[in-house]
């Protein structure tokens, strides 16, 4: 493998991480959960207290439904950040991605930034990380195939593998992969193989519900939905592309920062696949989370803000975790829900530009907008 090519990726999970933690990152355009409200019920007939946040995940149980959503690994700072998320994964029973793991299949010294969150984690639910763009040769060097698909598996003990679908951001970045063609079939063999079930993942642009279908064709456990709201890609390597002097990748890069489907718009459609889902992008509080798991998502991801937080230190984790947690349980009492999934029969209401993405897009169904009224809730 070529050294540089190594120390470039290297380089740039620490860049990552520094522009992350210290600009401004995030979209303009909201995730849509304020055109989302959810019905308040005067009369919960439940104890806060008895509010279970309990929910399954491809066959585990996790203790919230919340994921720790994949960020970093593949340079010295990186293990740290890793070692305090996961061992709040582990306290609070929550599920974790590590960032992508190619830095460490091309250089094996760096395994170690990675490896120690099932070290710190040992009972929690792991998900492994590749890149569908790396699945497939690129300038930047061969396709990864199943081989390295399980040997990321097994580098951190996974229970699960995501395949991040990032051409956004690799459109932008100025060392990008490009080639996208031959991913879907990539995906097949990988799913077909490598003993774990897939999360296809999106990392800020969304997934339209048409390739949701697709992906549970290609054999996908789970969608991560990823969608916009949150942390801007675009924005992100706009900024490196800045640093390095390259003005057409940072004019692309601010052009792109709103990029893609809203996060609340991609639940909803994305929904249709049935598979299990995690949304991620821009959930910010316990009720943005409340407001995702009503339109169908079973977790919930948070990147920006626990990075930022384990920049701090493991109290500031905690904390941030213990408030969404606090919040979520709060708004499950407000509408009567004994559980997480108990949301997903809960009246609501879709307003603003929010309810005009669903309409246009067909995804304003009988299911997406309950009344609550005669539904008859799943048991907890
Ligand atoms: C510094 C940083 C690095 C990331 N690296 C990866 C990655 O390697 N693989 C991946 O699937 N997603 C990656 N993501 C995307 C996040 O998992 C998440 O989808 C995105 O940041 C949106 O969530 P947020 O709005 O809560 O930050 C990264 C995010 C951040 C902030």
């Amino acid at each position: 493998m070529d050294p540089e090519i190594n120390d470039a990726i290297e380089a740039r999970k620490a860049e990552h991480l520094q522009v992350t933690a210290t600009r401004d990152v995030n979209t303009r355009a909201g995730a849509g959960w304020a055109d989302i409200h959810l019905i308040h019920e005067a009369l919960p007939e439940l104890d806060l207290d008895a509010v279970d946040l309990s929910v399954e995940f491809l066959g585990r149980q996790l203790r919230a439904p919340i994921a720790i959503a994949a960020m970093t690994g593949g340079h010295a700072a990186a293990r740290d950040v890793n070692a305090i998320l996961a061992r709040a994964a582990e306290r609070h029973g929550l599920a974790m991605g590590v960032g992508s793991q190619r830095a460490a299949l091309r250089n094996p010294e760096l395994a170690y930034t990675y490896a120690v969150v099932r070290r710190e984690a040992p009972t929690a639910f792991l998900i492994a990380n590749l890149g569908a763009p790396q699945l497939v040769a690129q300038r930047s060097g061969q396709a990864l195939g199943l081989a390295e698909a399980r040997a990321a598996v097994s580098m951190i003990e996974a229970d699960a593998l995501a395949i991040h679908l990032n051409f956004l951001e690799e459109s932008v970045q100025p060392e990008g992969d490009r080639q996208a063609a031959g991913c879907a079939d990539a995906i097949r063999a990988v799913s077909e193989g490598v003993g774990v079930p897939i999360v296809a993942k999106e990392t800020g642009a969304g997934l339209a519900r048409s390739t949701a279908l697709r992906l549970r064709d290609l054999g996908i456990a789970a969608l991560d939905v990823g969608g916009v709201g949150g942390t801007s890609f675009a924005v992100i390597e706009g900024l490196r592309a800045e640093a390095q002097g390259d003005e057409r990748g940072r004019r692309l890069g601010e052009l792109l920062r709103d990029w893609g489907i809203p996060t609340a718009v991609t639940v909803a459609g994305a929904a249709a696949a049935g598979l299990p889902m995690v949304a991620t992008g821009g959930v910010r509080s316990g009720l943005d989370a409340a407001k995702a798991l009503a339109l169908g998502a079973t977790l919930v991801g948070v990147a920006r803000p626990l990075l930022q937080a384990a920049l701090e230190g493991e109290a500031a984790v905690d904390l941030w975790i213990d408030q969404l947690l606090h919040e979520l349980r709060t708004v499950l009492f407000l509408t009567g829900s004994r559980c997480p999934t108990e949301l997903r029969t809960r009246p609501r209401v879709i307003l603003g530009e929010t309810r005009a993405w669903l309409d246009q897009l067909g995804y304003l169904d009988s299911t997406l907008l309950l009344t609550g009224h005669g539904d008859s809730p799943p048991s907890c």
